[in-house]
């Protein structure tokens, strides 16, 4: 096996190696480990994983690190379907859900796992996303109405419900606005595709009724035009998802709304 080496001014150092004893299929998962306990540097630590005993996920190679070979090991994960969002991290380079990406469709060679990138980091691969959070409750991401509440629900037209596909889907996971070049060096002022697709999302519900507060919150130099279009959003993220595509609608509403 060829030996890993770090940039010479990397400040993350080589860390310990667990080899996987008689393992009839071998793959080296290297995993960015960083504890705010022991005071020391962030290092790679190598783990040897015997697939033949594994599941197909990345995520599954992770539980089996964390229950056989390491219990330190921290990450989130709640769901293991793509449904919850929590497992998002780098992995092999690209931001996405660890208990969707499967361990054959990462590039050959070591599987390289980090955090989401650009954020503080609480431990190992658990990103801290209270900043994010306090982001997304910023946009009152709730149905808002004046009108007096119906006997029943508030109805929807199909047409109109079809308005929300592709928005609803999104699982908060973060994925986009960390890979978003933009959102790294704005991330305290500018919303971040994530936080703008779910605040479009609710500026197209036809069941609500503060569209012109939301785009009033909206129509601020940092919040929303940090986006440059990019794309990377778009690429990662792990649903299928645009935020790009949700952001230039959002832009597209203030200039007809200008206009108007
Ligand atoms: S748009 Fe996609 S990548 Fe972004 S938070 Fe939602 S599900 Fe995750
Ligand atoms: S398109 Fe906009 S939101 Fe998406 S990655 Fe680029 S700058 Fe960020
Ligand atoms: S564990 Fe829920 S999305 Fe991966």
């Amino acid at each position: 096996m060829a030996e890993f080496t770090l940039p010479k001014n990397s400040k993350i150092q080589p860390g310990k190696h667990y080899p996987a004893k008689d393992a009839k299929k071998p793959r080296t998962f290297r995993v960015y480990r960083w504890s705010p306990d022991d005071g020391q540097n962030p290092r790679i630590d190598t783990y040897e994983v015997d697939l033949a005993a594994c599941g197909p996920m990345v995520l599954d190679a992770l539980l089996k690190i964390k229950n056989e070979i390491d219990p330190t090991l921290t990450l989130r994960r709640s769901c293991r379907e793509g449904i919850c969002g929590s497992c998002a991290m780098n992995i092999d380079g690209t931001n996405t859900l660890a208990c969707t990406r499967s361990i054959e469709e990462c590039a050959s060679g070591d599987v390289k796992i980090y955090p989401l990138p650009h954020m503080p980091v609480v431990k190992d691969l658990v990103p801290d996303l209270t900043h994010f959070y306090a982001q997304f409750a910023s946009i009152r991401p709730w149905l808002r109405t004046q009108s007096a509440a119906p006997d029943r629900e508030r109805l929807q037209s199909p047409e109109d419900r079809k308005k929300l596909d592709g928005l609803y889907e999104c699982i908060l996971c973060a994925c986009c606005s960390t890979s978003c070049p933009s959102y790294w060096w704005n991330g305290d002022r500018y919303l971040g595709p994530a936080i703008l697709l779910q605040a479009y999302r609710w500026i197209v519900d036809s069941r609500d009724e503060d569209t012109g507060a939301r785009l009033d919150d909206l129509e601020d130099p940092f919040k929303l035009y940090r986006c440059h279009t990019i794309m990377n959003c778009a690429r990662t993220c792990p649903k299928g998802l645009n935020p790009a595509k949700a952001i230039a609608e959002i832009k597209k509403l203030l200039v007809a709304r200008r206009s108007a």
